[in-house]
Protein backbone atom coordinates (compact mmCIF):
# COMPACT_ATOMS: atom_id res chain seq x y z
CA UNK A 1 0.00 0.00 0.00
CA UNK A 2 1.40 3.30 -1.11
CA UNK A 3 1.26 6.22 1.49
CA UNK A 4 2.17 9.44 1.59
CA UNK A 5 4.72 11.12 3.66
CA UNK A 6 6.48 14.85 3.52
CA UNK A 7 6.57 15.28 -0.33
CA UNK A 8 7.09 11.36 -1.09
CA UNK A 9 4.97 8.86 -1.99
CA UNK A 10 6.24 5.12 -0.69
CA UNK A 11 5.09 2.11 0.41
CA UNK A 12 3.21 2.08 4.02
CA UNK A 13 6.50 -0.18 5.08
CA UNK A 14 9.16 2.40 4.39
CA UNK A 15 6.95 5.42 5.85
CA UNK A 16 8.83 6.34 9.43
CA UNK A 17 8.51 9.27 11.12
CA UNK A 18 10.76 10.91 14.44
CA UNK A 19 10.13 8.99 17.70
CA UNK A 20 10.39 12.75 18.60
CA UNK A 21 7.28 13.87 16.36
CA UNK A 22 4.96 15.79 18.93
CA UNK A 23 2.21 14.05 17.10
CA UNK A 24 3.75 11.13 19.01
CA UNK A 25 4.82 12.70 22.39
CA UNK A 26 2.22 15.38 22.90
CA UNK A 27 -0.89 14.47 20.23
CA UNK A 28 -0.18 17.57 18.33
CA UNK A 29 -1.36 17.71 15.61
CA UNK A 30 -4.64 17.48 13.50
CA UNK A 31 -6.36 14.96 11.29
CA UNK A 32 -8.90 14.72 8.53
CA UNK A 33 -11.06 11.72 7.14
CA UNK A 34 -12.14 12.12 3.23
CA UNK A 35 -14.02 9.06 2.00
CA UNK A 36 -13.08 8.86 -1.82
CA UNK A 37 -16.24 6.96 -4.15
CA UNK A 38 -15.14 5.02 -7.18
CA UNK A 39 -11.71 7.33 -6.42
CA UNK A 40 -13.50 10.65 -6.06
CA UNK A 41 -13.10 12.41 -2.87
CA UNK A 42 -16.39 13.58 -1.88
CA UNK A 43 -17.00 16.72 -0.45
CA UNK A 44 -12.93 17.85 -0.47
CA UNK A 45 -13.49 21.29 -0.48
CA UNK A 46 -15.65 20.99 2.78
CA UNK A 47 -12.86 18.56 4.44
CA UNK A 48 -9.83 20.94 3.28
CA UNK A 49 -11.66 24.04 4.88
CA UNK A 50 -12.54 21.87 7.86
CA UNK A 51 -8.44 20.86 7.96
CA UNK A 52 -7.78 24.39 7.77
CA UNK A 53 -9.67 25.62 10.86
CA UNK A 54 -8.21 22.59 12.67
CA UNK A 55 -4.69 23.41 12.05
CA UNK A 56 -6.04 27.47 13.06
CA UNK A 57 -7.16 26.13 16.18
CA UNK A 58 -3.62 24.90 17.21
CA UNK A 59 -1.85 27.87 15.26
CA UNK A 60 0.01 25.57 13.12
CA UNK A 61 0.49 27.00 9.10
CA UNK A 62 -0.99 25.04 6.67
CA UNK A 63 1.91 23.72 4.82
CA UNK A 64 -0.19 23.33 1.52
CA UNK A 65 -2.63 25.56 -0.59
CA UNK A 66 -5.61 23.55 -1.43
CA UNK A 67 -4.74 23.24 -4.93
CA UNK A 68 -1.23 21.09 -3.61
CA UNK A 69 -3.62 19.18 -1.17
CA UNK A 70 -6.20 18.13 -3.98
CA UNK A 71 -3.29 17.21 -6.19
CA UNK A 72 -1.20 14.56 -3.53
CA UNK A 73 -4.54 13.43 -2.39
CA UNK A 74 -5.81 12.69 -5.78
CA UNK A 75 -2.08 11.27 -6.28
CA UNK A 76 -2.69 8.82 -3.46
CA UNK A 77 -6.29 7.86 -3.96
CA UNK A 78 -4.80 6.60 -7.64
CA UNK A 79 -2.29 4.79 -6.10
CA UNK A 80 -4.05 2.56 -4.58
CA UNK A 81 -5.57 -0.95 -5.94
CA UNK A 82 -9.10 -0.27 -4.73
CA UNK A 83 -11.61 1.38 -5.18
CA UNK A 84 -14.02 2.75 -2.27
CA UNK A 85 -11.72 4.75 -0.23
CA UNK A 86 -11.01 6.39 3.25
CA UNK A 87 -7.99 8.70 2.88
CA UNK A 88 -6.65 9.85 6.69
CA UNK A 89 -4.35 13.06 6.06
CA UNK A 90 -2.46 13.50 9.64
CA UNK A 91 -0.89 16.86 10.18
CA UNK A 92 1.87 17.19 13.35
CA UNK A 93 3.68 20.05 14.45
CA UNK A 94 7.28 17.73 13.30
CA UNK A 95 9.79 17.22 15.81
CA UNK A 96 12.18 19.51 17.35
CA UNK A 97 15.82 18.70 16.17
CA UNK A 98 17.84 20.36 18.61
CA UNK A 99 17.31 20.61 22.56
CA UNK A 100 14.98 20.92 24.31
CA UNK A 101 13.70 17.73 22.11
CA UNK A 102 10.77 17.18 24.42
CA UNK A 103 9.30 20.75 25.63
CA UNK A 104 5.69 21.92 25.87
CA UNK A 105 5.98 25.30 23.95
CA UNK A 106 6.18 25.31 20.33
CA UNK A 107 9.82 24.28 18.65
CA UNK A 108 10.80 27.18 16.36
CA UNK A 109 11.94 26.70 12.85
CA UNK A 110 10.16 22.83 12.80
CA UNK A 111 8.56 21.51 9.61
CA UNK A 112 5.05 19.58 10.00
CA UNK A 113 5.15 16.42 9.80
CA UNK A 114 2.43 15.51 6.99
CA UNK A 115 1.27 11.93 6.42
CA UNK A 116 -1.79 10.42 4.35
CA UNK A 117 -2.85 6.85 4.02
CA UNK A 118 -5.60 5.22 2.03
CA UNK A 119 -7.72 1.96 3.57
CA UNK A 120 -10.86 0.40 1.87
CA UNK A 121 -13.93 2.19 2.92
CA UNK A 122 -16.02 -0.54 3.91
CA UNK A 123 -19.98 1.34 5.00
CA UNK A 124 -22.54 -0.39 6.52
CA UNK A 125 -23.72 -3.75 4.74
CA UNK A 126 -27.55 -3.54 4.01
CA UNK A 127 -27.96 -6.23 6.46
CA UNK A 128 -26.46 -3.50 9.05
CA UNK A 129 -28.66 -1.07 7.70
CA UNK A 130 -31.78 -3.31 8.07
CA UNK A 131 -31.16 -4.31 11.53
CA UNK A 132 -29.77 -1.25 13.08
CA UNK A 133 -27.10 -1.01 15.69
CA UNK A 134 -26.91 -0.29 19.41
CA UNK A 135 -24.98 2.57 21.36
CA UNK A 136 -24.62 3.39 25.31
CA UNK A 137 -24.58 7.23 26.89
CA UNK A 138 -21.79 8.20 28.74
CA UNK A 139 -20.79 11.51 29.93
CA UNK A 140 -18.97 13.48 27.24
CA UNK A 141 -15.39 14.61 29.31
CA UNK A 142 -13.58 15.69 26.64
CA UNK A 143 -11.90 19.25 26.39
CA UNK A 144 -14.15 21.91 25.68
CA UNK A 145 -12.66 22.57 22.04
CA UNK A 146 -13.95 19.42 20.26
CA UNK A 147 -14.29 21.53 16.96
CA UNK A 148 -10.66 20.64 16.36
CA UNK A 149 -10.25 17.55 14.43
CA UNK A 150 -7.06 16.83 16.65
CA UNK A 151 -5.15 13.92 16.88
CA UNK A 152 -5.29 13.91 20.29
CA UNK A 153 -8.16 11.19 20.59
CA UNK A 154 -7.56 9.62 23.67
CA UNK A 155 -11.11 10.63 25.40
CA UNK A 156 -12.61 9.84 22.30
CA UNK A 157 -10.71 6.14 22.20
CA UNK A 158 -12.18 5.46 25.69
CA UNK A 159 -15.38 6.65 25.32
CA UNK A 160 -15.81 4.22 22.02
CA UNK A 161 -14.17 1.30 23.76
CA UNK A 162 -17.20 1.68 26.58
CA UNK A 163 -19.26 1.15 23.46
CA UNK A 164 -17.33 -1.92 22.15
CA UNK A 165 -17.38 -3.71 25.60
CA UNK A 166 -20.82 -3.43 25.43
CA UNK A 167 -21.10 -5.12 22.14
CA UNK A 168 -22.35 -1.91 20.36
CA UNK A 169 -21.43 0.33 18.00
CA UNK A 170 -21.17 4.04 19.23
CA UNK A 171 -21.15 6.06 22.58
CA UNK A 172 -23.87 8.83 22.63
CA UNK A 173 -22.27 11.36 24.74
CA UNK A 174 -23.95 13.95 26.69
CA UNK A 175 -22.56 17.23 28.95
CA UNK A 176 -24.69 19.15 30.96
CA UNK A 177 -28.21 17.33 29.90
CA UNK A 178 -27.65 17.67 26.25
CA UNK A 179 -26.23 15.77 23.54
CA UNK A 180 -23.21 16.84 22.22
CA UNK A 181 -22.26 13.76 19.34
CA UNK A 182 -20.89 10.43 19.24
CA UNK A 183 -17.99 9.32 20.14
CA UNK A 184 -16.51 9.40 16.70
CA UNK A 185 -19.75 10.69 14.53
CA UNK A 186 -22.55 13.07 14.79
CA UNK A 187 -26.16 12.25 16.30
CA UNK A 188 -29.17 12.88 14.74
CA UNK A 189 -32.89 12.70 16.79
CA UNK A 190 -36.18 12.31 14.95
CA UNK A 191 -39.15 13.38 17.37
CA UNK A 192 -42.82 13.35 16.14
CA UNK A 193 -41.54 14.00 12.61
CA UNK A 194 -38.69 16.15 13.36
CA UNK A 195 -35.03 15.65 12.55
CA UNK A 196 -33.04 17.18 15.51
CA UNK A 197 -29.38 17.98 15.35
CA UNK A 198 -27.48 20.09 18.48
CA UNK A 199 -26.01 23.65 16.85
CA UNK A 200 -22.38 23.68 15.91
CA UNK A 201 -19.68 24.70 18.87
CA UNK A 202 -17.04 24.17 20.28
CA UNK A 203 -18.28 21.01 22.29
CA UNK A 204 -18.45 18.59 19.01
CA UNK A 205 -17.07 18.31 15.45
CA UNK A 206 -19.01 19.15 13.08
CA UNK A 207 -19.07 16.45 10.61
CA UNK A 208 -18.74 17.24 6.54
CA UNK A 209 -21.91 14.34 6.80
CA UNK A 210 -23.79 16.44 9.47
CA UNK A 211 -23.71 19.03 6.86
CA UNK A 212 -24.79 17.06 4.06
CA UNK A 213 -27.91 15.09 6.05
CA UNK A 214 -29.11 18.79 7.16
CA UNK A 215 -28.91 20.05 3.46
CA UNK A 216 -30.41 17.21 1.84
CA UNK A 217 -33.58 17.39 5.04
CA UNK A 218 -33.69 21.24 3.38
CA UNK A 219 -33.51 20.69 -0.27
CA UNK A 220 -36.88 17.79 0.06
CA UNK A 221 -38.54 19.47 2.85
CA UNK A 222 -37.83 17.39 6.05
CA UNK A 223 -38.99 18.75 8.99
CA UNK A 224 -35.75 19.83 10.74
CA UNK A 225 -34.57 21.90 13.75
CA UNK A 226 -30.81 22.88 14.65
CA UNK A 227 -30.79 23.49 18.39
CA UNK A 228 -29.86 21.79 22.00
CA UNK A 229 -31.23 18.81 22.22
CA UNK A 230 -32.17 17.37 25.80
CA UNK A 231 -31.33 14.11 27.25
CA UNK A 232 -34.55 13.66 27.92
CA UNK A 233 -35.73 14.20 24.22
CA UNK A 234 -32.86 11.68 23.19
CA UNK A 235 -34.12 8.98 25.37
CA UNK A 236 -37.66 9.47 23.81
CA UNK A 237 -37.00 9.76 20.41
CA UNK A 238 -38.62 8.36 17.83
CA UNK A 239 -35.42 7.33 15.77
CA UNK A 240 -31.92 7.75 16.64
CA UNK A 241 -28.93 8.30 14.04
CA UNK A 242 -25.09 8.02 14.18
CA UNK A 243 -23.67 9.77 11.15
CA UNK A 244 -19.87 9.87 9.62
CA UNK A 245 -18.25 9.64 6.61
CA UNK A 246 -17.14 6.40 7.00
CA UNK A 247 -20.48 5.15 8.78
CA UNK A 248 -22.86 7.11 6.73
CA UNK A 249 -25.97 7.32 7.68
CA UNK A 250 -26.45 4.11 10.25
CA UNK A 251 -29.65 3.86 12.84
CA UNK A 252 -29.56 3.33 16.69
CA UNK A 253 -31.96 1.23 17.30
CA UNK A 254 -31.22 0.31 21.24
CA UNK A 255 -29.87 3.13 23.47
CA UNK A 256 -28.44 1.66 26.83
CA UNK A 257 -29.93 -1.53 26.33
CA UNK A 258 -33.87 0.08 25.80
CA UNK A 259 -35.36 0.01 22.42
CA UNK A 260 -35.10 3.46 20.37
CA UNK A 261 -38.97 4.08 19.42
CA UNK A 262 -40.25 0.92 17.95
CA UNK A 263 -36.54 -0.86 17.88
CA UNK A 264 -36.17 -0.95 14.23
CA UNK A 265 -34.42 1.61 11.58
CA UNK A 266 -37.39 4.00 11.62
CA UNK A 267 -38.73 5.65 7.98
CA UNK A 268 -36.89 8.99 8.05
CA UNK A 269 -33.54 7.08 8.55
CA UNK A 270 -34.51 4.73 6.01
CA UNK A 271 -35.27 7.63 3.50
CA UNK A 272 -31.98 9.97 4.80
CA UNK A 273 -30.06 7.03 3.65
CA UNK A 274 -31.64 6.67 0.34
CA UNK A 275 -31.31 10.61 -0.66
CA UNK A 276 -27.93 10.18 0.62
CA UNK A 277 -26.69 7.32 -1.73
CA UNK A 278 -28.61 9.26 -4.55
CA UNK A 279 -26.83 12.24 -3.51
CA UNK A 280 -23.31 10.52 -3.62
CA UNK A 281 -24.25 9.07 -6.84
CA UNK A 282 -25.26 12.80 -8.41
CA UNK A 283 -21.99 14.01 -7.29
CA UNK A 284 -19.59 11.43 -8.65
CA UNK A 285 -21.47 11.47 -11.73
CA UNK A 286 -20.99 15.00 -12.09
N1 LIG B 1 -14.67 10.80 12.61
N2 LIG B 1 -17.64 13.76 15.47
C1 LIG B 1 -16.52 13.07 15.77
C2 LIG B 1 -15.98 13.13 17.15
C3 LIG B 1 -15.87 12.32 14.76
O1 LIG B 1 -14.74 11.66 15.03
C4 LIG B 1 -16.45 12.28 13.46
C5 LIG B 1 -15.83 11.50 12.34
C6 LIG B 1 -17.63 13.00 13.22
C7 LIG B 1 -18.30 13.00 11.86
O2 LIG B 1 -17.60 13.77 10.92
P1 LIG B 1 -17.67 13.44 9.36
O3 LIG B 1 -19.10 13.37 9.01
O4 LIG B 1 -16.99 14.59 8.72
O5 LIG B 1 -16.98 12.13 9.15
C8 LIG B 1 -18.19 13.74 14.25
C9 LIG B 1 -13.90 10.15 11.62
C10 LIG B 1 -14.64 9.39 10.60
C11 LIG B 1 -12.78 9.37 12.30
O6 LIG B 1 -12.25 9.89 13.27
O7 LIG B 1 -12.43 8.28 11.84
Amino acid sequence: MICYLNGRFLPLAEAKVSVLDRGFLFGDGVYEVVPAYSRKPFRLDDHLRRLQDSLDGIRLANPHDDAAWRERILRLVGEQDFEDQSVCIQVTRGAASAPPLRDHPFPRDVAPTVFMFAQPLVTASAAQKAAGVCAVTAVDNRWLRCNIKATALLANVLLRQQAVDAECAETVMLRDGFLTEGAASNIFVVRDGVLLAPPPSNLMLTGITYDVVLELAAAHGIPHAVRPVAEAEVRAADELWMTSSTREILAIVKLDGAPVGAGVPGPLAQRMDALYQTFKQQVMRA
